[in-house]
C-alpha cells in the first residue's frame, strides 16, 4: 500500500522521502518489497516505525503468555501461574529489586513450549531488558532447581556443582532455594498479578541490550 502521499516512483526513491515523512504517515504505510533485495531506505523507514509501536507493547504480549500457565498443574500441588505469582512474592518480600521479581515472575513462562528447555524461554524474553546476572540465574534455575529433586528422576542432583566459582552461583542458589522451591504452598498468600504489572512494564520499557538499539538506546531505524 502507498499512502496519498506517496507515488510508486517516489516511493523507489525511498532514500530522499524517508526524510520527509513523519511518523504518523509511516504507520499508514506498508513496504512494498516481495523480496529483501528489492527493499529501500523507506521500506526499512516503515518497518522500523511499525516494530517501535510493537516492542512498546512488549509487556503486556508477555504478561497474556504468562496467563497460559493458569490452570496448568502439572501434577503439582498449585498450577503454574500460583508458583510464578508466589515466586515472586516471596521474592519481592524479601526486599529483592523490581528486576529480580520480574525474574522470579516469568522465570518459569516458558513451561508451555519448552518442555525440554523451558528456562531458554524466558531467557529469551528477557535478555535484552535485565543483567547478566539475573539472566543467568533464569537460564541455570533449571539446574540448580535439581538439586531439590533430580536425584528421584535418576539424575545428578549436583549437576550444578560445574558452575561452582560462576559469579552467579550464590545468587542462583538463593533464588532456587529461598523463593523457587518454596513457591507450592496452596495456603501461600500471594500477591496478585496485577500487583506486578507496573514493575513488568517499566522493566519492557527499557531494552538494554540488543544489536537493534543505536547508541542512544533507541530502536534503529526510528527518530524517536
Ligand atoms: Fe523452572
Ligand atoms: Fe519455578
Amino acid at each position: 500500500m502507498i499512502s496519498d502521499r506517496l507515488s510508486l516512483s517516489q516511493h523507489e526513491k525511498g532514500d530522499e522521502m524517508s526524510a520527509t515523512v513523519d511518523s504518523k504517515d509511516l504507520l499508514e504505510q506498508s513496504a512494498t518489497f516481495g523480496a529483501m533485495t528489492e527493499g529501500t531506505a523507506l521500506d526499512w523507514k516503515i518497518i522500523a516505525a511499525h516494530n517501535q509501536v510493537l516492542a512498546s507493547s512488549v509487556s503486556s504480549r508477555v504478561l497474556d503468555h504468562l496467563r497460559l500457565l493458569e490452570g496448568d498443574h502439572g501434577g503439582f500441588s498449585v498450577d503454574r501461574m500460583e508458583h510464578s505469582l508466589q515466586t515472586a512474592t516471596r521474592a519481592y518480600r524479601a526486599n529483592k529489586s523490581d528486576e529480580y521479581v520480574v525474574c522470579a515472575l516469568l522465570h518459569d513462562i516458558g513451561d508451555t513450549l519448552g518442555s525440554y528447555n523451558h528456562p531458554d524461554i524466558a531467557v529469551a524474553i528477557l535478555k535484552p531488558f535485565v543483567s547478566e546476572n539475573h539472566l543467568w540465574m533464569v537460564e541455570k534455575h533449571g539446574i540448580f532447581q535439581g538439586y531439590n529433586f533430580f536425584h528421584y528422576l535418576g539424575l545428578d542432583r549436583n549437576m550444578r556443582d560445574q558452575f561452582e566459582g560462576h559469579e552467579a552461583y550464590d545468587l542462583t542458589v538463593e533464588f532456587c532455594q529461598e523463593f523457587d522451591q518454596t513457591a507450592f504452598d496452596p495456603s501461600y498468600d500471594s500477591m496478585r498479578l496485577e500487583e506486578f504489572v507496573p514493575a513488568v512494564e517499566a522493566l519492557f520499557a527499557q531494552p538494554k541490550n540488543s544489536i537493534y538499539l543505536d547508541d542512544g538506546g533507541q530502536m534503529c531505524g526510528t527518530d524517536s
